[in-house]
């Protein structure tokens, strides 16, 4: 529940957004997991939040704050957390900034004990939930993805805008300390091409992405 009157340029409209890594399990005691610090997309919420919005964030594992004005629900696995986007919907618009797990696990029941040989792991692919959005009947009507490169980060993002369905795809170049770091270097890739932002705080890709949400809702 709203703790302050909506007021600003997003006013009435809901956001989704996603952030943080997921954890798979192995077995009861053992997980995969990724670097994700959630950081930058709990910025994020926060910002929208600050512009007016009702904010669904769905967390995975993080130790950080929910941000003022901002709901949140938990969630452990990318499962978890393709359930919990589709539970929050319909949304104007969404931002998925998690690190969701490629894969997971077929997870054992009990805790797997040392034997002769170390156990194989079997990966199964996990749901998209960003492409799973973009073509769902209640699409909101501004999809936006985040994509982690390490290379070719431009051609990578405009080609996974295309493949996924996004309108708009931000790039990060991870190939730096971002994980955990409160800086970022992104560009913003949109039908219309791409724009590279400058490297600035986390706070800061934050209020902008905000910002240029609001206008695009607002038009
Ligand atoms: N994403 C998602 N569900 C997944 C994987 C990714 O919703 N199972 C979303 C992320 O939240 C992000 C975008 O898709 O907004 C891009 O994620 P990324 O990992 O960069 O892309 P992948 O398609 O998984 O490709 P790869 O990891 O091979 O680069
Ligand atoms: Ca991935």
């Amino acid at each position: 529940a709203a703790l302050f009157p909506a007021a600003g340029p997003l006013a009435g409209r809901h956001i989704l957004v996603t952030a943080g890594p997921t954890h798979e399990p192995i077995d009861p005691v053992r997980y995969i997991a990724n670097r994700s610090s959630g950081r930058q997309g709990f910025a994020i919420a926060g910002a929208l939040a600050a512009l007016g919005a009702r904010v669904t964030l769905v967390a995975g594992p993080v130790a950080l704050a929910t941000p003022a004005g901002v709901e949140r629900i938990d969630v452990v696995t990318a499962q978890d957390m393709a359930d919990a986007v589709a539970g929050a919907l319909p949304a104007d618009a969404a931002v998925m900034v998690a690190a969701v797990a490629d894969w997971r696990v077929a997870a054992a029941p009990h805790k797997v004990k040392k034997g002769a040989a170390p156990p194989a792991l079997a990966l199964t692919e996990n749901v998209d939930i960003l492409a799973t959005l973009a073509h769902d009947a209640r699409r909101p009507r501004l999809v936006v993805g985040f994509a982690a490169e390490t290379e070719d980060v431009v051609a990578h993002a405009a080609a996974k805008r295309v493949r996924k369905g996004a309108d708009w795809i931000v790039a990060n170049d991870v190939s730096g300390d971002v994980f955990g770091g409160d800086a970022n270097t992104v560009h913003l890739a949109t039908a219309n091409g791409v724009e590279h932002w400058e490297r600035m705080p986390k706070d800061e890709v934050a209020r902008r992405l905000a910002q240029r949400i609001a206008d695009a809702l607002g038009s």
